[in-house]
């Protein structure tokens, strides 16, 4: 199972998903990474060690026929594939009273179809081999949470899809899993964290603030680092107890 893997990660341009694809690249396995423009990891100083394990591919999960090419175009530049992230993902808001249909449907589609879609065309990647399929959820999927019906409702339908898959694909040795975090601290939202929801924060997480998205990045490399056939089909909460406080 430590043996070096190939793993696709999604929506690996930047946040969460860079820092997972590099923590993979890390510690030694080659990674996918699969970005709308098709450049890779959008970042200055990636160490060139790092880079040499990091493949670009073009990928916008919201086209099944894109995700289609990208396994393949992955499978024949590094020979197989082992692994998935589902990381891509979209976050709107707005009062559920007037949230127009298409932006509910955008939500859904890039954050919850593309889960399914993603794994679906991974199988025949996986399906001789075995693997592991790793989906970001999100601790919002058992909260209700004012202005958040449609993201609420796509973490929900990740962690139904991570359940369901985990069983139908035991038989193959595929394992899945949903990896939830709660508030991360990224460069996208480095500037909201600095104003009042630094505080808000610090009095609502239990361990006193937001994660890292290395934290996450940690968590996933170990699960597909560790020898755990046993574990599948979960999700596993990374946000400092916040969804489970008092
Ligand atoms: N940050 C948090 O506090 C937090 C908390 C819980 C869960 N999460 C989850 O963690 C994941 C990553 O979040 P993040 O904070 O790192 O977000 P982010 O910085 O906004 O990055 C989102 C990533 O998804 C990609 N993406 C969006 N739509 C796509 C599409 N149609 N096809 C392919 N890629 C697409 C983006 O690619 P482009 O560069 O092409 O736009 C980008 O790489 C998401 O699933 C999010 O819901 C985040």
């Amino acid at each position: 199972m430590a043996r070096e893997q190939v793993i696709a990660v999604t929506g690996a341009s930047r946040g969460i998903g860079a820092a997972i694809a590099l923590e993979l690249a890390r510690r030694g396995h080659r990674v996918g990474c699969l970005t709308r423009n098709g450049r890779g990891i959008e970042r200055e100083g990636v160490d060139a060690r790092l880079a040499e394990h990091l493949v670009p591919v073009t990928c916008d999960v919201e086209d099944e026929a894109s995700v289609k090419r990208a396994f393949a175009d992955l499978a024949a530049r590094a020979g197989r594939i082992d692994g998935l992230v589902n990381n891509a993902g979209l976050h709107l808001h707005g009062k559920s009273a007037a949230l127009p249909t298409a932006e509910y449907e955008r939500v859904m589609n890039v954050n919850a179809r593309s889960v399914f879609v993603c794994a679906r065309e991974i199988y025949p990647h996986l399906e001789k081999t075995g693997g592991t399929i790793v989906n970001i959820g999100s601790f919002f999927d058992k909260l209700g949470v004012k202005r958040n019906l449609a993201y609420c409702a796509s973490k929900a339908a990740v962690g139904a899809i991570t359940r369901c898959l985990a069983v139908e694909w035991a038989a193959q040795k595929i394992r899945v899993l949903d990896v939830a975090p709660g508030y991360i601290a990224t460069e996208l939202n480095a500037e909201a964290m600095k104003g009042p929801l630094a505080e808000f924060l610090r009095q609502r997480v239990p361990v006193g603030g937001p994660g890292g998205a290395i934290e996450v990045a940690r968590l996933v490399a170990l699960l597909f680092s560790e020898d755990l056939p046993f574990l599948t089909g979960e999700t596993i909460y990374i946000d400092g107890a916040q969804g489970m406080a008092h």
